[in-house]
């Protein structure tokens, strides 16, 4: 087992990868409080890896309850996030109570949202079991819930008390999933370290046969990376920002589709490759950098061209409404090539429309 921490200005949290981990329940039993608990998962997580954790809360005694929801990003609603405070509600749950999130992306962010909101502010336990979100979304606090106008609009920060990720859950995650996941890991080379992005061209086989050590490993780095800028800026008022490489074109294609044929991975290759491009017709990046991107992306089987379907101007308005944006005003994370991204304002809008049109 390896274990890393994110330090934050009052407190740290660890972060423990390794093999068997569902069974060591003394890694994060510790970080109860109190003596309710609500986990919360997906009907394709539950099935698979529920059982363990419900015997270690019983085995402690403490009082819990299950809340199991819909596998998908078109589930991470207002509508399912009050079904997660009704649950609390019925459990009674106190300040003292967690939230735990067993599964993906999609039920870290919303049930950290629900342990954010409720009493104003709960502990919550993340036990990942996608791989996306053992190398990105479990670590660093960002929770929230989308809207029909947008990915992610109605969220607040707010950090787990551990993170316990264990890979053999990885073993029953649908390859296509699997795909996803490794393009956040792409993107921590792309936007920080081209040796890491040599790596992962290197081990781009055996990561996709699952194998432990590279797993192991690209989890392990990936999570390096963003735990020190998480660290650096916690609320990202500054370079937090570059984590976000490729993702509001990505967030534009996903509202555009209602959520529903692009897997947020997929949509972040896309949008990251539709960055690349950006800067390189800005001239701030070789041609070069974007093809060994795009080469990259295709062996770990992830999608590279944008769908059929939203038009660019319809793209371009969702992108107005990112995060990032600033009174209307497009801010994009561009790259001066590989291992070197950077905040850019005033990106000419005709620039934009030509690599969103292909
Ligand atoms: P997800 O949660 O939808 O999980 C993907 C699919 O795999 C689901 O169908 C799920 O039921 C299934 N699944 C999960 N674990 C499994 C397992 N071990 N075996 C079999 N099936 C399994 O998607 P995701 O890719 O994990 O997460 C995407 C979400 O994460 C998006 O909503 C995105 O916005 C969010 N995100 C958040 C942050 C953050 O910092 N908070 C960062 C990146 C992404
Ligand atoms: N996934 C972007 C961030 O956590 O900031």
């Amino acid at each position: 087992m390896h274990t890393q921490h994110v330090e934050l200005a009052q407190r740290r949290y660890p972060i423990h990868i390794g093999k068997g981990l569902l069974n060591r329940p003394e890694l994060w039993l510790p970080s109860l409080r109190g003596r309710q608990v609500l986990v919360i998962s997906d009907t394709n997580v539950a099935p698979h890896y529920l059982a363990p954790v419900a015997a270690a809360l019983r085995s402690t005694g403490r009082q819990f309850d299950t809340l199991i929801l819909p596998p998908g990003e078109q589930e991470k609603t207002l509508q399912r996030f009050a079904e997660a405070l009704d649950a609390l509600a019925r459990l009674r749950a106190n300040r003292d109570a967690c939230v735990i999130a067993l599964g993906g992306g999609v039920i870290g962010d919303l049930a950290g949202f629900a342990a954010a909101c409720w009493m104003r502010g709960i502990d919550f336990l993340q036990i990942p079991t996608t791989l996306l979100a053992m190398v990105d979304s479990s670590v660093g606090g960002k929770t929230a819930v989308d809207l029909p106008q947008g990915k992610n609009l109605v969220g607040a920060f707010h950090q787990p008390c551990a993170v316990i990720s264990d890979i053999d859950t990885l073993q029953t995650l649908p390859m296509r999933e699997l795909s996803a996941g490794l393009a956040e890991v792409v993107k921590y080379g792309a936007i920080f370290d081209a040796a890491f992005l040599h790596w992962l061209e290197q081990h781009a086989d055996a990561l996709l046969d699952r194998q432990p050590d590279a797993i192991g490993e690209a989890i392990a780095r990936s999570c390096q990376f963003k735990a020190e800028v998480v660290a650096r800026d916690e609320t990202e008022q500054g370079d937090r920002a570059l984590l976000n490489f490729g993702h509001t074109f990505g967030h534009a294609l996903e509202t555009a589709t209602d959520y529903g044929s692009l897997l947020h991975g997929e949509a972040v290759a896309i949008g990251m490759l539709m960055a690349a491009r950006l800067s390189a017709n800005l001239g701030r990046s070789s041609l070069a950098d974007t093809e060994r991107l795009r080469q990259l992306l295709i062996r770990l089987r992830l999608p590279v061209d944008r769908p059929d379907g939203p038009s660019p101007s319809q793209l371009l308005e969702l992108m107005r409404l990112d995060k990032k944006s600033l009174s209307g005003e497009l801010r994009l994370v561009l790259w001066r090539g590989i291992g070197h991204a950077e905040i850019v304002r005033d990106v000419p809008e005709l620039a934009v429309r030509e690599v969103l049109m292909r």
